[in-house]
């Protein structure tokens, strides 16, 4: 199991660089990178787990963020607090690979907490605008093609994890000069 110590940190190279495509089938380092990168994100959100191993809890992590340039990421956003009708069940969950968007919104969303990133240590304070709904293309471990619609928290979540791949990191996105100005009719989610 990943922990801390095995997180690029930013100014690591890896995490500006253009992750490759992966082909099918996997590989056995790739489909244990797949697994050991899910279960980083489990661990992390069981508050009990995630204090006894140090970690940062985390909703993604992108193969870049333990220092392998190649288009997967774990996603894993936990059901709403208080979403009864959930059952328990992530919002989203699944390893993407060679993920495209291949739709967005106009509209605009953003945190009203900004985003942090397990590669970020620092905080850094401001909006990050991001398409407030998305059509997302991409093949899960098994090599199966998905085409889904996400939205809100879960749609920003991956638009971060995509960025990891294309070596970016969020605070690209904030206004320099003005750091709490988000586009306008931005939907502030908190
Ligand atoms: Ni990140």
């Amino acid at each position: 199991m990943y922990l801390m110590k095995d997180i690029t940190r930013d100014g690591n190279p890896v995490l500006r660089k253009r992750a490759a495509k992966v082909e099918f089938p996997l590989s056995k380092e790739e489909q244990d990178l797949a697994k050991n990168m899910m279960k980083y994100l489990e661990v992390s959100q069981d508050p009990e787990l995630c204090e006894k191993y140090k970690l940062r809890a985390g909703v993604g992590l992108a193969a870049p963020q333990v220092g392998v340039s190649k288009q997967m990421a774990a996603v894993l956003v936990p059901p709403l607090e208080g979403d009864d009708k959930s059952d328990g069940k992530p919002l989203f969950k699944d390893v993407i690979i060679n993920p495209v968007i291949v739709s967005e919104s106009v509209q605009y969303a953003a945190l009203t907490e900004g985003e942090g990133c397990l590669s970020v240590d620092k905080d850094v304070p401001g909006y990050v605008p991001r398409h407030d709904r998305i059509t997302l293309r991409y093949q899960d471990v098994n090599g199966e093609t998905h085409q889904i619609r996400l939205k809100n928290y879960p749609a920003i979540v991956c638009q971060h994890e995509i960025d990891h791949l294309h070596g970016m990191l969020f605070y690209d996105h904030i206004n320099k000069e003005h750091p709490f100005e988000a586009p306008e009719d931005t939907i502030m989610i908190s």
